[in-house]
């Protein structure tokens, strides 16, 4: 009798966790996070001595974000590190990934003047989570260039100087942080800073040629910034394996973002056009990082617009072996091989996207235009990538936000089912990854921790698992995403 009662209790709990999605195999050490970034969360724009970036530069010119908003107060997070720290052990939350504003630290980007508060601000971040039982990954740069770098040297089209302040302000942090912090994520999306930056100008610094013509050359300077990214996060991890390895023993990396290119048919030359894509969009970064040099499908179509490597970077590149694939992931569309694009990156990447192939979505669409749920393509990417340069994967970025969800009643924000149905389908594929395609994914990041400023889209994009109120106090509530992957993460 009792053997049958216990066998039937454990079936039927077993059913009851199938249904509700959260038995999704994963290795016991798997690094189960979330993700936010400094400017997106921590407000206090102008305190405790922090100075301004191209980001509160560029939020405050009118017509740049959606309503005019700005990272100015965001979610206040600056001042209320011990309330968000407990909501994330309410949760269970062991890794928590964050930024450093690189202007809380260094007011004007430079060493000269070290901002003592803004290291006390973030040692007292890195302590209370420690103290509470989460590990953190640390990104040195998202997006929040100090904006007299920018001014005085040009910034990320400065290659010589980027590399000496961002090494500078790396060794800082290495300095000040390292006996704690393990993980180092020395970029964020490179391709979006350097795309939506010095092409489109749809994010900070905002440079267009093609909007004013006074503005550079779009051709040119998204090469060019792409190039002083990737060689100063090759002197950032030339420094940390050179000075701190040894005794700080963490590791280090870059994040890189794409989306899954699936050709739209199988004829080669969309076969070959979404190769093209994934090797404009990841490996303009990743090859240099892990292999020395750019695609050759980039030097091929680009040729001069593309910078060179010295002689001497190329050894710097190739000593700097990164420890890890940071990879932010979102989304799917299918390739085919022509564009409309005269010149420029698009001309040479020489692929169209589409999210439609004869007149169906590839997938249900999220609230941002440009992110369509597709699970099956996280696996293909991880795939990609470990195939073409057999290193160990985080997913430092994956996450929706939900349709119309910013004009719902609070009550359905927060019952966001669209979200755990995208967020399981996904880990899902991830789990598929690792025990059927033995892809060494160690990692995932759900972005974001909490709603935050999303960028050109303003407080109208809502990518967290805990809603903010921004008209009510900022008030933080657990949406039914964070009690999910809460129980996903206990499990
Ligand atoms: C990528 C970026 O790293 C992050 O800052 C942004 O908010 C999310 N994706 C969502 O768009």
């Amino acid at each position: 009798m009792r053997p049958l009662f216990f066998f039937t209790l454990i079936l039927i709990l077993s059913v009851v966790t199938l249904a509700r999605g959260k038995n999704i195999p994963f290795p016991k050490d798997f690094v189960f996070g979330t993700a936010t970034a400094a400017y997106q969360i921590e407000g206090a724009a102008r305190e405790g001595g922090r100075g301004p970036s191209i980001w509160d530069y560029f939020s405050h010119i009118p017509g740049k974000t959606f309503k005019d908003a700005t990272g100015d107060i965001a979610c206040d997070h600056y001042h209320r590190l011990e309330e968000d720290v407990k909501l994330m052990v309410s949760m269970g939350l062991k890794y928590y990934r964050m930024s450093i504003s690189w202007s809380r630290l260094l007011p004007d980007g430079t060493i000269d003047n070290i901002n003592q508060q803004g290291i006390d601000h973030y040692n007292k971040e890195i302590d209370i989570l420690l103290k509470n039982g989460i590990t953190p990954f640390v990104t040195l740069y998202h997006w929040d260039l100090p904006l007299n770098l920018h001014i005085k040297y040009g910034g990320w089209l400065n290659k010589e100087a980027s590399m000496k302040h961002f090494g500078d302000y790396a060794d800082l942090c290495f300095k000040s942080f390292g006996d704690r912090v393990k993980n180092w994520i020395t970029f964020n999306e490179a391709w979006c800073a350097s795309i939506h930056g010095y092409l489109n100008g749809s994010q900070a610094p905002g440079r267009c040629s093609k909007c004013k013509p006074e503005q550079g050359d779009s051709d040119r300077e998204p090469y060019q910034a792409a190039h002083s990214m990737i060689l100063s996060h090759a002197v950032a991890v030339d420094i940390y394996l050179n000075k701190y390895k040894k005794t700080q023993k963490g590791s280090i990396g870059m994040t890189m973002n794409s989306g899954w290119g699936e050709p739209l048919t199988n004829k080669p030359e969309d076969q070959d056009a979404a190769q093209r894509l994934m090797e404009f969009q990841l490996g303009w970064f990743a090859d240099p990082i892990f292999r020395g040099d750019y695609p050759l499908s980039m030097r091929r179509q680009a040729g001069n617009l593309l910078p060179q490597f010295t002689q001497a970077e190329k050894q710097l590149l190739i000593k700097s072996k990164s420890d890890f694939f940071g990879l932010n992931h979102y989304s799917t569309l299918y390739v085919s091989a022509r564009t409309n694009v005269s010149s420029g990156y698009y001309a040479h990447m020489n692929a169209t996207t589409t999210p439609y192939r004869d007149g169906k979505p590839i997938g249900e669409r999220a609230d941002s235009t440009w992110l369509w749920v597709v699970p099956w393509g996280i696996r293909k990417i991880v795939n990609w990538v470990y195939d073409r340069y057999q290193i160990k994967i985080y997913i430092t970025e994956n996450g929706c936000d939900v349709p119309n969800e910013d004009k719902l009643p609070f009550d359905q924000i927060i019952n966001d089912t669209f979200r755990v149905n995208y967020l399981q389908g996904y880990l899902n594929a991830v789990s598929e990854a690792i025990h059927q395609d033995k892809v060494p994914v160690v990692g995932y990041f759900v972005w974001s921790f909490m709603d935050n400023f999303e960028w050109a889209d303003g407080y109208a994009k809502r990518f967290g698992i805990h809603h903010v109120d921004y008209v009510k106090n900022n008030t933080r509530t657990p949406k039914k995403s964070a009690k999910w992957y809460s129980e996903l993460i206990k499990q």
